[in-house]
């Protein structure tokens, strides 16, 4: 059944990589993506830390891949000191931006209306928007894994979206770096919820591409990726060397 949604192959190197092994790494990314020319089924996205936003877009530059940011402000700009506004993000190549993921969420303390507030930030600079939502261990033990995914989606997604620029990624918080995962059914069953919850909220919600992202690598991504309402992938840990993130772009399927 095609969806027309084309999937999406997320990198987040998080706060990893000087510039060597930085624009290395996105070197051969791009020599990957560049090689398989129009036999690429999906779109490539490399968001390297900060530093290194230059450098490897200078890399990407004439490749396939996407450059993007692992966060922006929700301001503009002005006295807002170590942030980083949407705009600086797009005056250097950035089409995407990652915000809300669960480590900024639980080591800065973001809160959903934050997120959504970066949200805004980064689709008013026409940057296309990945936000991140995913419950706890102890949420899923306790079975509200389905309702507290849905909330925080809710609040954290602004209300001006639309599924051109807008991307969302379930990420469990325990599946992250370490090695866990959901079970399939797990992962289908949440990202149905998050599709009938974005359908409802957004004109065009059905539309929007909806990643999974937790502990995805080379030898699972194939049978993840195949799941109905998986549409991509935001990948950690398995981003950093390419042939493995490699292996991941090769198994997103054709849609
Ligand atoms: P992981 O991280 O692939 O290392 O689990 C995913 C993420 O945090 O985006």
């Amino acid at each position: 059944m095609k969806s027309g949604r084309r999937p999406l192959i997320a990198a987040n190197w998080k706060m990893n990589g000087l510039k060597a092994d930085g624009t290395a790494l996105a070197g051969a990314v791009a020599e990957r993506a560049k090689a398989a020319g129009t036999a690429l089924a999906a779109d490539i996205l490399i968001c390297p830390p900060a530093t290194l936003i230059a450098p490897v877009g200078d890399v990407l530059a004439g490749s396939p891949v996407w450059l993007g940011g692992q966060d922006c402000s929700p301001e503009t700009s002005g006295a807002f000191t170590g942030d980083i506004a949407a705009a600086m993000l797009r005056d250097l190549g950035c089409r995407a931006v990652i915000t809300g993921h669960s480590e900024r969420r639980a080591g800065h303390r973001e809160t959903n209306g934050q997120v959504r507030a970066k949200t805004s930030a980064a689709l008013a600079q026409g940057l296309v928007a990945i936000v991140c939502v995913g419950e706890t261990a102890a949420e899923r033990d306790a079975g509200q894994a389905l309702d507290v995914v849905g909330a925080r989606l809710l609040h954290s997604v602004p209300d001006e979206a639309k599924a051109a620029s807008l991307v969302v990624a379930y990420e469990p918080v325990w599946a992250i770096g370490t090695g866990r995962v959901p079970t399939l059914a797990e992962i289908e069953a949440m990202h149905r919820h998050i599709r009938t919850l974005l359908a409802d909220k957004l004109s065009d919600g059905a539309d929007v591409r909806i990643l999974y992202g937790g502990s995805v690598k080379a030898s699972n991504a194939r049978e993840i990726l195949a799941i109905a309402d998986v549409d991509g992938a935001l990948v950690g840990g398995a981003s950093l060397k390419a042939d493995e993130f490699w292996g991941i772009v090769e198994v997103a399927p054709t849609r």
